[in-house]
C-alpha cells in the first residue's frame, strides 16, 4: 500500500510545509508544524459532495460598469448591535467568522439571531444535540418554524441538508468540529479547519448565502489555528466579555463590508442576551456612598463613546516585591505611568501595591484612558474623594505632558449628555465651549492636574 501522503502545518499560521522542521517559514514562531495526512482530492469543493449538475459555465470578466450591485444585498437581523457591527446587517453571501471563549454565549447570540428571524435559516452544531439546542431555545423562551437545526459535522451531510432546506442563512457551531470526506486528517486540524471553510465558502458565493461561523479562540486570545481562516473570511468578530460578570463585547477586527472598531454590547440574562442601548449609564456605578480611587474615562469604543469608571487600590506593598495587577487595562502601561508619577510628579509610588480595575470586565486599549488611571491612583494613595460628576480623556508621555486624543468632540457630547460636570482634556486642542452644560478643563501636564485635584 503506498504511503499516504502528509504534509507539515503550521498550527499558528496554516502555512504549509513539505518536512518537519524546528520553526515556521511564514511566521517564524518555533515548534509549531504538525504532521498531518492529505489526500489528493483536497481541492474538490461543495458540489463535488452532491448531486449539482450545471456547474460547468465558464467564469466571465465584465466591467465594472456592467457590474450591478444592489447595494450588497443585506439581511437586517432583529439584533441592533449586530447589525450595526456588521455595517448595516449581514451582506448576503459573505462568511462571517464568530470568535470567543467557551462559554461566553457565542452559540446563544447566533440561536437567537436564527429565532428572530423570519426567514429560513438552518443552525448546525457540531457540539451539541438536536435536544440540547431546544433546550436551549427554550431558555431564550422562542420558537420558530422557520429556523432549522442539524446536530450534525460531516460538509458532505450538511450540504444534502442544505440542498433540501434550502436556507437564506447557515450558522456553523463550530468550525473546529466539521469535517470533510475530502481529507483525512481529524476534525480541528489546520487541513481540516481551511478545506471545510473552502467550501463553505463556495457555497456561500455560488448560493448568495450569507454563513456564519463559530470559532474557538485558546487561552492567549487567538482563534486557536485558525489565523489562517482570518484571511479567508470576510468578516472577523470577536466576542469577549469576562465569565464572571454579565456583560459581553462584539467587537469588528476586519469587515470587507464595513468599518471595523465598531462595538455592540449585551447583557446575559437568564433568558438570553439582550442588547444594551445606553452602556455609558451601566459601566458606571451609581456612587452614593463616595469612595476614594475611582474615576471616569471618557473613552471610544470604535464610533462609539463610552463612559467608563476605573478603580484604583493602592496600599503598602506587604511582601517584599510590590505587586502590580491591572485587569481591562495594559501592565505595561499601566509600569509606565507609575514610572512618570515617580520621575515626573515626585509620588514615591515604588513601594506600594498597585491595583487597577475596569469595570464591567471590558478591556480598554484607548490611551485616553490614562489620565483617569493617574487620578484613581493618586486618589487611593491620598485617600481622597474625588468627585463623581468629573471625567477624563488624555493620553499621557513620557514627559508627563497630557496629550490630545481623538474624537474629543464625540467624548464631551457623550459626558455632558450624562451630566457630568467637567471633563479634563489636553490644553492643545481646540473645542468650543459654547454647546455644553459641562465646564471643559484644559491643563498642561500631570503635575498641573494633581494641583488642580487634590
Ligand atoms: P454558550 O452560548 O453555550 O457559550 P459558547 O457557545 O460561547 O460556549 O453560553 C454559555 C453560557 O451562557 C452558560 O454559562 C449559560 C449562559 N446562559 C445564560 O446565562 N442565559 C441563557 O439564556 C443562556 C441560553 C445561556
Ligand atoms: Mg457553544
Amino acid at each position: 500500500m503506498a504511503k499516504p501522503k502528509t504534509v507539515y502545518f503550521c498550527q499558528n499560521c496554516g502555512a504549509q510545509h513539505p518536512k518537519w522542521q524546528g520553526q515556521c517559514n511564514s511566521c517564524k514562531e518555533w515548534n509549531t508544524l504538525v504532521e498531518e495526512v492529505i489526500s489528493k482530492s483536497q481541492d474538490k469543493t461543495w458540489e463535488a459532495s452532491g448531486t449539482s449538475s450545471q456547474n460547468t459555465k465558464q467564469p466571465k470578466a465584465f466591467k465594472l460598469s456592467e457590474i450591478s450591485f444592489e447595494t450588497e444585498d443585506r439581511i437586517i437581523t432583529k439584533d441592533d448591535e449586530l447589525n450595526r457591527v456588521l455595517g448595516g446587517g449581514i451582506v448576503k453571501g459573505s462568511l462571517i467568522l464568530l470568535g470567543g471563549e467557551p462559554g461566553i454565549g457565542k452559540s446563544t447570540l447566533l440561536l437567537q439571531l436564527c429565532l428572530h428571524l423570519s426567514i429560513k435559516s438552518l443552525y448546525v452544531s457540531g457540539e451539541e444535540s438536536s435536544k440540547q439546542i431546544k433546550m436551549r431555545a427554550d431558555r431564550i423562551q422562542k420558537t420558530n418554524d422557520n429556523c432549522f437545526i442539524l446536530a450534525d459535522t460531516s460538509t458532505q451531510r450538511i450540504f444534502n441538508q442544505i440542498k433540501k432546506i434550502e436556507p437564506e442563512l447557515v450558522i456553523i457551531d463550530s468550525i473546529q468540529t466539521l469535517h470533510t470526506e475530502m481529507i483525512e486528517s481529524s476534525p480541528g486540524s489546520i487541513s481540516q479547519i481551511r478545506a471545510c471553510t473552502a467550501e463553505l465558502i463556495k457555497y456561500a458565493k455560488e448560493t448568495n448565502t450569507p454563513v456564519l461561523l463559530i470559532g474557538h479562540i485558546n487561552k492567549e486570545g487567538h482563534l486557536a489555528g485558525l489565523k489562517i481562516l482570518e484571511h479567508m473570511v470576510d468578516t472577523v468578530l470577536q466576542f469577549e466579555g469576562d465569565q464572571n460578570f454579565i456583560y459581553r463585547i462584539i467587537r469588528v477586527q476586519k469587515n470587507r463590508f464595513g468599518a471595523t472598531h465598531e462595538l455592540g454590547i449585551y447583557e446575559m440574562q437568564s433568558g438570553g442576551l439582550k442588547q444594551i442601548l445606553n452602556p455609558s449609564k451601566i459601566l458606571i456605578s451609581n456612587q452614593e456612598h463616595d469612595l476614594s480611587g475611582t474615576s471616569v474615562v471618557a473613552t471610544l469604543e470604535g464610533m462609539r463613546p463610552l463612559m467608563v469608571e476605573i478603580q484604583a487600590l493602592v496600599s503598602s506593598a506587604v511582601y517584599g516585591t510590590p505587586q502590580r495587577s491591572s485587569t481591562g487595562y495594559n501592565a505595561k502601561r499601566l509600569n509606565m505611568i507609575l514610572a512618570v508619577l515617580e520621575k515626573r510628579a515626585g509620588f514615591k509610588l515604588g513601594a506600594k501595591d498597585v491595583f487597577l480595575n475596569i469595570t464591567g470586565g471590558i478591556n480598554i486599549d484607548d490611551p485616553a484612558i490614562d489620565l483617569a488611571v493617574v487620578v484613581a491612583i493618586l486618589s487611593s494613595s491620598h485617600d481622597i474623594v474625588l468627585n463623581h460628576r468629573f471625567c477624563f480623556a488624555r493620553e499621557i508621555g513620557l514627559a508627563g505632558e497630557v496629550r490630545p486624543v481623538p474624537r474629543l468632540e464625540q467624548r464631551i457630547a457623550e459626558a455632558d449628555k450624562l451630566g457630568f460636570e467637567k471633563i479634563f482634556i489636553s490644553n492643545s486642542t481646540k473645542v468650543s465651549n459654547k454647546n455644553y452644560q459641562l465646564e471643559i478643563v484644559k491643563l498642561k501636564s500631570v503635575v498641573d492636574v494633581v494641583e488642580y485635584l487634590f
